[in-house]
């Protein structure tokens, strides 16, 4: 796939983003939370700690289910990862925030550089929308909740094929949805692995390595990796 850089911006008709970790920034849940989350915690165990147990917990049981053939919504597996990640941390189920930390997980703060990123196509005549394993549910309150709505032109969940990220349904679902042949449908992720199912499905991807962690899944060569929404907002230009 041809990057953007020297030989300029992919040349597109839409731009998709993820939306956990590219728009939505996940540490904002327990940062939402952290007055009536750190007294349940037993001595040494962070806030930090507990959400990246259930992240990893959540993102695993995507994977677990889509191989297994079963389907659960992304709302159920969010819920089922936290009951593990607090388990698995020795919190007290009765004195954590559950459901406030699940209402949390639903109006995550963007991440500052989402709103403009999203202006700055749409000004260039670029459709945007969200391509997310998050259930249509979730990522309604989740862009209403963060002020993006008036940034996006679509949300595609996986609940419309029932199967996760990165099976290739799931990328063929929006270009599908947009009519726009793979190429020409550009895709924003700072989840690498889920930058790389795009690349392979044939998007102009930009994985978005906020935090300059190491090249994986070939992204270095498959991918145009930038560190911030602006940078991804400049990568994207209308087909002539
Ligand atoms: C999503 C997860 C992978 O939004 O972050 O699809």
């Amino acid at each position: 796939m041809a990057k953007a850089g020297a030989a300029g911006p992919h040349r597109v008709g839409a731009v998709l983003f993820d939306a956990y970790g590219t728009l939505f920034d996940l540490a904002s849940a327990v940062a939402q939370n952290r007055a009536a989350l750190t007294p349940a915690l037993p001595a040494g165990v962070t806030p930090e700690a507990v959400l990246a147990t259930w992240r990893a917990k959540q993102l695993e049981y995507t994977w677990t289910l889509s191989l297994s053939g079963i389907w659960r919504d992304f709302q159920a597996v969010t819920a089922e990862a936290l009951d593990f990640a607090l388990a698995a941390h020795g919190i007290d189920a009765r004195t954590a925030p559950r459901a406030a930390l699940l209402a949390a997980f639903r109006r995550l703060d963007p991440y500052p550089d989402a709103p403009g990123c999203l202006a700055a196509l749409r000004a260039r005549g670029l459709r945007t929308a969200i391509l997310s394993n998050g259930s249509a549910g979730m990522l309604a309150d989740a862009v209403s909740a963060s002020g993006l709505e008036d940034g996006l032109d679509a949300l595609f969940s996986v609940d419309a094929v029932q199967i996760y990220k990165p099976s290739p349904r799931v990328y063929a679902l929006a270009a599908s949805a947009l009519d726009l042949a793979p190429e020409a449908v550009g895709f924003v992720s700072a989840n690498a692995w889920d930058a790389a199912g795009a690349a392979e499905f044939g998007f102009a991807t930009v994985w978005l390595n906020r935090a300059g962690a190491p090249d994986e899944y070939g992204l270095a060569v498959r991918a145009t990796v930038l560190g911030d929404l602006a940078a991804a907002a400049a990568a994207f230009a209308p087909a002539a």
